[in-house]
């Protein structure tokens, strides 16, 4: 499919959105600027607007042959995805297989150990303040979401982590935790944003080491190093 990269829409922390000719079709442009703790914490990791893309792509085309229905339509060039106009459902959906992360410090909660069967966290989007934990109830109160697609937003979490889990450890990885978003397109709900080291938890099964934004926000070093490892053990580069 044949569009023209309209004006700049939105500016986010690690993507660019574009209009275009198409009016139900946006262009994403993946940066290279990373930032971590609600943006205090800025950087750059060297080409991982193009991992992301690819990698993005890849999951992307996994689920909708999984049935999960996405806003995926074609990766256009190393950093621009093509998608379908999607209003975002302001709420950020967690899925956690591994104790980590805000689960751990929250809770005091050793990392590492196994969370059996999977949880669903969710998290208002609003960086005024801050992305705060909430409850469905909370939900319903702000009417972020109505009940059914609330319980869609649910069983597509958990059929996504169902997916991904496998895929990732036949790749020597496994999968700890992520983040996904959900938008609607014709009022049908769809997977939206991305998937990739910056929304995802990935430690090496061998060794254990974080092989994604973690490395970023501890400053462990090897971060592109890190994101490229990922983009050959999914796209078999
Ligand atoms: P958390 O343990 O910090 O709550 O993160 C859970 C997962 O969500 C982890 O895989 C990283 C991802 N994540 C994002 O994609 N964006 C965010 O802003 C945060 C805080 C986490
Ligand atoms: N992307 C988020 C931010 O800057 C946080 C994170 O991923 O840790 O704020």
């Amino acid at each position: 499919m044949t569009v023209s990269k309209g004006s700049l829409i939105y500016e986010g922390k690690a993507k660019k959105l574009f209009e275009t000719d198409n009016a139900d079709r946006l262009i994403h442009y993946f940066k290279d600027d990373a930032t971590a703790f609600n943006a205090q914490k800025k950087g750059t990791i060297v080409e991982k607007g193009i991992v992301n893309n690819k990698i993005s792509e890849r999951l992307f085309r996994l689920l909708e042959a999984g049935g999960v229905p996405t806003h995926f339509v074609e990766r256009l060039s190393d950093r621009e995805m093509l998608t379908k106009k999607v209003r975002i459902v302001p709420i950020e959906v967690v899925v956690r297989n591994i104790i980590a992360g805000s689960l751990a410090k929250r809770l005091g909660l050793k990392e590492g150990e196994a969370i059996t069967p999977p949880i669903v966290e969710f998290y208002y989007k609003n960086d005024a303040l801050g992305d705060p934990l909430i409850t469905e109830e909370h939900i319903r109160l702000m009417k972020l979401a109505e009940p059914a697609v609330l319980n869609q937003i649910k069983a597509w979490a958990l059929r996504t982590n169902a997916l991904l889990a496998p895929f990732f450890a036949e790749r020597g990885l496994i999968l700890v935790d992520f983040k996904l978003e959900f938008g609607l397109h014709n009022g049908k709900l769809v997977l939206a944003d991305e998937i990739s080291p910056d929304t995802c938890r990935f430690w090496d099964q061998k060794t254990k080491e974080s092989m994604d934004k973690d490395r970023f926000r501890k400053d462990l070093g090897k971060i592109e190093e890190a994101y490229q490892e990922v983009l050959r053990r999914v796209c078999d580069v």
